[in-house]
């Protein structure tokens, strides 16, 4: 017999205040001039990144997805009987279906996210089409300290599933203190389901982010629009240009907004001198090879059990499991 659908009570660890004013400010305050890509996603540029995903030109939503329906069985098998699947940054829980889809004997579903509405959204609808699957949402900024509720029954063990390779956003040694924090947090006998987007032709890599329709740019161009309306600034979204390329040294895309001229902006009350040509910097877009990943992860806590990937090699999957 099924059980109803149920969402445990929402646990809540959303920071106080939103600090978006005093990143913005320390930001743009050093030489090169930055904000923290996390900063992207407000509700116009969630949506614009959805778009992002249904490009032509945006390689790792669609293979990402290729990679996970045909090798799902085997990640089932990885994750184990009677887990908690920790989604760290859930969002909107589409590719997480694919997995529950196949996951008969999960223990609880924990999805993590910052948006409360978001994630009481995609709860709500995930608890709804998954009857037998406890849904014990946790409203949190995964990339600082959370703590994981007590699980609603005793669980086998919990694995951290962190898909779109957003572990690309941080810069490598981020990535390594943030992963041993998760390596602490599935301890003991844990794993990680990680999406890892692979080095491949400069073309490819810097296309994906300099798209024919513009949707990328007005991503980005979103932050001047954000900053512009909660931050009282006076951005021109004009005089400033959408840049992605792809940088060899660090292998990474990264992606800056350029100041067409020289101008004086204002934000919070503060001004900022900006000379022609000089620029925000806002994403890191790091990609790895697989031997990279593993040395990565392999100094958080982490050894490498199986990775997936697409016939062209353009992205993975990998099944990290704690190293005690
Ligand atoms: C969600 C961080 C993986 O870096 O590819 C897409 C975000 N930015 N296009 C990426 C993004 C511009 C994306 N991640």
């Amino acid at each position: 017999m099924e059980t109803p659908p149920h969402t445990l009570p929402l646990v809540d660890q959303a920071p106080a205040t939103e600090s978006f004013r005093d990143a913005v400010l320390e930001g743009l305050r050093t030489p090169q001039k930055q904000v923290p890509s996390k900063f992207l996603y407000d509700e116009r540029g969630s949506e614009l990144f959805d778009q992002i995903c249904e490009l032509e030109e945006y390689y790792p939503t669609r293979t990402e997805i290729g990679i996970m329906q045909e090798n799902v069985d085997e990640m089932v098998q990885a994750i184990g009987p009677q887990a908690r699947l920790l989604e760290l940054g859930s969002g909107s829980s589409t590719k997480t279906r694919i997995l529950l889809d196949h996951l008969d004997d999960l223990g609880v579903y924990v999805p993590v996210d910052i948006s409360r509405s978001h994630l009481m959204a995609a709860a709500e609808s995930l608890a709804e089409a998954y009857p037998d699957v406890p849904v014990q949402p946790l409203c949190a900024d995964y990339t600082s300290t959370f703590t994981l509720p007590d699980p609603p029954q005793p669980v086998e063990r919990t694995v951290a599933y962190y898909p779109g390779s957003t572990v690309g956003n941080f810069q490598p040694e981020e990535a390594q203190r943030f992963l041993s924090r998760i390596a602490g947090a599935v301890a003991p006998n844990g794993g990680l389901l990680i999406g890892v987007d692979l080095q491949k032709d400069v073309e490819v890599m810097e296309a994906a982010y300099n798209d024919a329709a513009g949707v990328t740019a007005a991503f980005n161009k979103n932050l001047l629009r954000r900053m512009n309306r909660e931050l009282d600034a006076t951005f021109d979204l004009d005089r400033f240009e959408h840049e992605s390329i792809w940088n060899e040294e660090k292998g990474c895309v990264e992606s800056f907004l350029r100041s067409r001229e020289a101008q004086t902006v204002t934000v919070a009350g503060e001004t900022f001198d900006f000379a022609a040509g000089e620029t925000i910097h806002t994403e890191y877009s790091f990609k790895y090879t697989v031997d990279g990943f593993a040395d990565l992860i392999g100094e958080a806590g982490f050894s490498v059990e199986t990775v997936w990937t697409d016939d062209q090699s353009y992205f993975s999957v990998q099944y990290c499991t704690v190293t005690n």
